[in-house]
């Protein structure tokens, strides 16, 4: 089939620079998601109407499947869809979707396809409060026979609560009839899309109607209030997706999947966590309260404990992280690693069994296995112009309160004392310090206040 998406509108409520397509949904804009459900469908050709000061629309989602039309001025949906008609198959029949409406799922677009058979085919809808929208006007004997829209409708028609969603499917040969043909003699002076329904059935052509599984799937985003709800409607959906596969959830109401969230057996999230990006989660991994994981990967076993943040990073198997770890990119973490409270690490690689629990930065370092970093300590890789990088070998204990100057090595199995500042590379095997003499001074007091 072909897709065309109309996504010419401003977007005024938005009260935004941004085109309205752009504005995020689970973390991707808008337009991505409806792009996405069109090639779900496999569509042969997709073509996107997009309109006036929109060009940051095309660069930021061209693909080579994407066919962009532009609608300048744009006068209505169905002058919108006459813009895509060279562009189209014609012997495929055409299916017209929303870049604001984010959430049709592809079960109902594959119901109106097939409702609408060679024919027209309407998505239409029953809403408690249809204000707005397009109103399904029926015979007696049920058949639709014209779509009238709000500000057009009588009284009547207001009353009718089936409205037209605006998604439809339609035979391309025929829409190439019946677009240059329609006529904008309407409250709004526009090109109403709606009015094919009408051509239609002047021509006796079948017009069937089928409803979403759910009303959300149709609704539309024209402010950042509809933008909110859907983002709530959306953050279910994802949260009972991972049920379904077997996650536990402390609350499937706080979590925030802003991407792709990938995970193995037994996996257990607290509440309040954002994944942003790809993440993946091993088996068995727990992930505490408050954690934002952004482009991460936890291997199994691992232990998130609250409030940490990995980004751009690798944990290993079995490790302990956290509670109030950073990880930041390009962060390497072997097996049964522990990363522990107020500890940064950064652009390091971090060897199976090794430590570092308490207040640490480790930045541009290679730490070997089975190396204890003790509290306070810190890669000094910064002069001020360049970064230079830290080499800590397997078995090194380093005191707490270290700094180590780097470019500098620590020796396999070498020991900092407490308190070291080390500036040049420590052997193997031995004790390094750099501290100055405890003294006590005799005879010393000290001053008193005068009364
Ligand atoms: C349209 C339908 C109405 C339906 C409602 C559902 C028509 C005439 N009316 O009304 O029956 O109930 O959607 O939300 O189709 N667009 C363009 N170019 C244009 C005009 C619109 O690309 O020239 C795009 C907009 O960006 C928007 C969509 O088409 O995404 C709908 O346009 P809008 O003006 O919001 O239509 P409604 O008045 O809501
Ligand atoms: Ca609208």
């Amino acid at each position: 089939m072909n897709v065309v998406i109309l996504a010419a509108g401003q977007g005024k409520r938005m009260r935004s620079e941004l085109p309205k397509v752009l504005h995020r949904l689970g973390g991707r804009p808008l337009l991505a998601h409806v792009l996405e459900t069109a090639r779900e469908l496999k569509a042969g050709k997709i073509c996107v109407v997009y309109g006036h000061g929109g060009e940051i629309v095309r660069e930021a989602l061209d693909g080579p499947d994407v066919i962009w039309v532009r609608q300048e001025p744009q006068l209505g949906t169905g002058h919108a869809v006459l813009q895509t008609l060279t562009f189209l198959d014609p012997d495929a029949p055409t299916l017209v979707l929303y870049g604001d409406v984010p959430l049709i799922g592809t079960p109902t677009l594959t119901r109106l396809l097939d409702a609408a058979g060679d024919g027209l085919g309407v998505l239409t809808a029953v809403f408690d409060d249809p204000s707005g929208y397009g109103r399904i006007l029926r015979d007696a004997d049920g058949r639709v026979q014209r779509i009238v829209e709000h500000r057009d409708a009588s009284e009547d028609e207001r009353a009718v609560c089936e409205i037209n969603t605006g998604f439809m499917a339609a035979p391309t040969a025929a829409l190439k009839r019946w677009l240059p043909s329609l006529g904008n003699d309407n409250a709004q002076g526009e090109y109403y899309l709606t009015d094919i329904v009408r051509l239609a059935i002047g021509e006796g052509l079948p017009v069937a109607t089928t409803q979403p599984e759910a009303n959300w799937e149709v609704l539309g985003v024209n402010s950042k209030v509809q933008l909110a709800e859907l983002e709530r409607v959306h953050q279910r959906n994802n949260a009972l997706l991972l049920m379904e596969s077997g996650v536990t959830l402390a609350d499937p109401g706080r979590i925030d999947v802003r991407g792709e969230l990938d995970c193995g057996r037994d996996v257990t999230i607290d509440v309040n966590c954002v994944f942003e990006g790809r993440v993946a989660l091993g088996d068995g991994v727990e992930v505490g309260a408050n954690c934002v994981l952004k482009n991460a990967v936890v291997g199994a076993g691992s232990r998130i404990a609250p409030f940490s943040h990995i980004e751009s990073a690798e944990v290993g198997p079995r490790c302990a992280i956290g509670p109030y770890a950073r990880l930041r990119p390009g962060t390497k973490l072997g097996e049964d690693v522990h990363i522990g409270n107020f500890v940064e690490v950064k652009n390091s690689t971090v060897a199976e069994r090794s430590k570092a629990n308490h207040l640490a930065y480790v930045g541009d370092a290679s730490v070997g296995k089975d190396v204890n970093i003790g509290a306070g300590t810190i890669t000094c890789n910064y002069d001020g112009a360049s970064k230079h990088r830290t080499v800590i070998e397997d078995d090194v204990f380093i005191g707490s309160d270290t700094q180590l100057v780097a470019p500098v090595t620590v020796g396999r199995g070498a020991t900092l004392g407490a308190g070291t500042t080390l500036t040049q590379d420590a052997p193997s095997d031995k004790l390094t310090i750099t501290r100055v003499k405890q003294l006590t001074v005799p005879g010393w007091k000290r001053p008193q206040k005068k009364k």
